[in-house]
C-alpha cells in the first residue's frame, strides 16, 4: 500500500481515537490505561495489554452487534469498522457492537493495533458465540471470500449492512442495507455517519473538552 492511500485512513483512525477518548466516553484521568511498555512493542505483541487479554477472552453470552473488517485488515477496513460500531453503539445502546477482525490485519495495521487496540471495542474472533449476532456490518469489501470464516454468521443475521467504496465491485452478501460510494476510503463514509449523529456543541462542552490544554 502506498503512503498516500494510507494517510487518509490513518488520519480518521486517530481522530476517531481521539473522539473516543475525549468526546463520546472521557475516561476520569484516575482510570486511563497506561500506555503499554516497550517490552511489550519489542515483542510484537498483537494483544495489547494483561487487562485487555482477560477482557477479550471473556466468551459472550448475551445478544451483540458484529462489524467485521475485510481479512487481512487494513486501516481503512479498520476504521470504517471502528466508526461504524461507535455508530451503531450510539444509535442502539440497548446491545453492545463488537468489531472483529476476522483473519488478522496486514503488518503495518497489526504494529498499530499492539499499541493501540485496548482503544477500540475489538473482540476475537473466537470470543464470538455465533448464536448470539444479531445486525452484522461489513466494511470495505462486498464478498463473503474477503470475511473468512466470519462469512458462516451471515446465515442468522438480523440485518446486514454493508459498506464499501470500491463502486465496480458486485456483493453476494445478500444485504438489507448497502452504501458503496467513490469516494476515497470507507471511512470517509463511516466518518460522515458519525459526523451526522454526533451530538451538538453544548453537549460537547460538558461531556469534557473541560481541562484539555
Ligand atoms: C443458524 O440457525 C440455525 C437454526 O437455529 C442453526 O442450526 C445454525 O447453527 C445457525 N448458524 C449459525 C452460524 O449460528
Amino acid at each position: 500500500m502506498s503512503l498516500p492511500s494510507l494517510r487518509a485512513p490513518l488520519l480518521a483512525l486517530l481522530s476517531l481515537t481521539a473522539a473516543h477518548a475525549l468526546l463520546l466516553h472521557p475516561p476520569p484521568p484516575h482510570r486511563r490505561c497506561p500506555p503499554p511498555s516497550m517490552a511489550d512493542a519489542a515483542a510484537g505483541a498483537t494483544e495489547s495489554s494483561a487487562a485487555h487479554g482477560l477482557r477479550s477472552s471473556l466468551p459472550l453470552r448475551e445478544p451483540c452487534n458484529v462489524v467485521l473488517t475485510h481479512t487481512n485488515a487494513d486501516f481503512d477496513s479498520l476504521a470504517a469498522a471502528v466508526a461504524l460500531a461507535k455508530l451503531w453503539r450510539l444509535q442502539r445502546p440497548s446491545m453492545p457492537t463488537h468489531v472483529v477482525l476476522p483473519r488478522g490485519a496486514n503488518p503495518l495495521a497489526a504494529r498499530f493495533l499492539a499499541y493501540h487496540k485496548h482503544l477500540f471495542p475489538i473482540r476475537g474472533f473466537s470470543t464470538i458465540n455465533p448464536e448470539e449476532v444479531q445486525m452484522i456490518g461489513v466494511c470495505d469489501t462486498q464478498t463473503r471470500d474477503r470475511l473468512g470464516p466470519a462469512a458462516a454468521w451471515l446465515e442468522n443475521a438480523t440485518h446486514i449492512a454493508v459498506f464499501d467504496h470500491h463502486e465496480y465491485a458486485s456483493t453476494d452478501l445478500e444485504p438489507d442495507e448497502l452504501l458503496v460510494e467513490p469516494v476515497g476510503s470507507t471511512t470517509t463514509l463511516l466518518v460522515e455517519k458519525l459526523k451526522a449523529s454526533a451530538p451538538p456543541p453544548e453537549h460537547v462542552h460538558r461531556a469534557g473538552w473541560r481541562g484539555t490544554p
